[in-house]
């Protein structure tokens, strides 16, 4: 188990970029004010880590919230992703400009491949994912993203991608909460130097749905989600827990002043499918 005594603790990358063990999550949380005073909240929470995408409408924003907490750029972690209509070497290069004009910095902590089998180009996506990781290695070369990686890849397309790639991600990003622990491919990146993040830590809120959870909650005094983002941290994947509500963003950075047993874990990774599985990327609609 990594080292959880704070938010700021940090996992080690394989090219060696620290990155904070707990991010915060920017989905659906709508561009303007919404988004940029939860940005601020989360940093005046302690939270040195923000997951956003180009997808997610909410980069200029973002950024106002990053600007307006005064915190130093240096002293933040900040992700984004390339949408599903840019997997070409040159749209790809385009599209971090595009990001970083939109979230106001010259650079991002880590930029990410958002899927991995859209449908604009599924008839030769092996292809298109290899012209998209040739940009990205670039974009990690002139340095606009500190590390690269990949969201919403399984197995075979990881294979596929490592066949030409000359740098392997260093992060992989998926779906990743006791309803779903995609096992396999979890175990699989980390044998290929990949960190694991967990999106919809919490279920996108379904997770909220399994009674059992409260039961052991309630015995540890926590709340659901707590209890939840522990054992993802406990896991040693990275959770990105989303809110826009400023008690809930406390809430849910408060996760390190108690500790799940081996009992509770394996209690909590039994609750496979209560509460949705992750979408197969190979039959998503976009
Ligand atoms: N790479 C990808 O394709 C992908 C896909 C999905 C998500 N992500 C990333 O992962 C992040 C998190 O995933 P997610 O947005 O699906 O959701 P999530 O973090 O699993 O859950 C968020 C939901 O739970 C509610 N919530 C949060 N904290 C709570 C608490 N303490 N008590 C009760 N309810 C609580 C939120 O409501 P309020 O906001 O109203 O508080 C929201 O409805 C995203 O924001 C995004 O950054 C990436």
């Amino acid at each position: 188990m990594a080292h959880l005594t704070k938010l700021t603790d940090t996992y080690t990358l394989s090219n060696g970029v620290e990155i904070p063990i707990v991010g915060f999550g920017t989905w659906q949380t709508p561009s303007g004010e919404v988004a940029k005073q939860s940005v601020e909240d989360a940093i005046a929470a302690g939270y040195r880590h923000i997951d956003t995408a180009a997808i997610y409408g909410n980069e200029e924003s973002v950024g106002a919230g990053i600007k307006a907490s005064g915190i130093n750029r240096h002293d933040l972690f900040l992700t984004t992703k390339l949408w599903n209509d840019s997997h070409e070497y040159k749209k790809a290069m385009a599209a971090i400009d595009t990001s970083l004009q939109k979230l106001g910095t010259d650079y991002v902590d880590l930029y990410l491949i958002h899927w991995g089998n859209p449908i604009k180009y599924r008839d030769h996506w092996e292809e298109a994912n290899a012209d998209t990781w040739r940009a990205m290695e670039d974009i990690l070369k002139s340095g606009k993203a500190r590390a690269i990686g990949i969201s919403n890849f399984r197995q075979h397309h990881l294979e596929a991608l490592f066949k030409t790639a000359s740098v392997k991600p260093m992060v992989n990003q998926s779906f990743l909460n006791p309803s779903d622990m995609q096992k396999d491919l979890t175990e699989f990146c980390t044998k290929n130097g990949m960190l694991n993040e967990a999106y919809s830590p919490l279920g996108t809120g379904r997770i909220f749905e399994i009674d059992g959870l409260k039961k052991i909650a309630a015995r540890y005094n926590k709340t659901v989600a707590q209890v939840v983002l522990r054992w993802s941290l406990q896991h040693d994947f990275l959770p990105l827990p989303k809110s826009v509500h400023k008690q809930r963003i406390i809430e849910n950075a408060q996760l390190f002043d108690f500790e799940l047993s081996h009992h509770d874990m394996e209690l909590i990774d039994g609750f496979h499918g209560v509460a949705g599985l992750a979408d197969n990327p190979d039959e998503s609609k976009f």
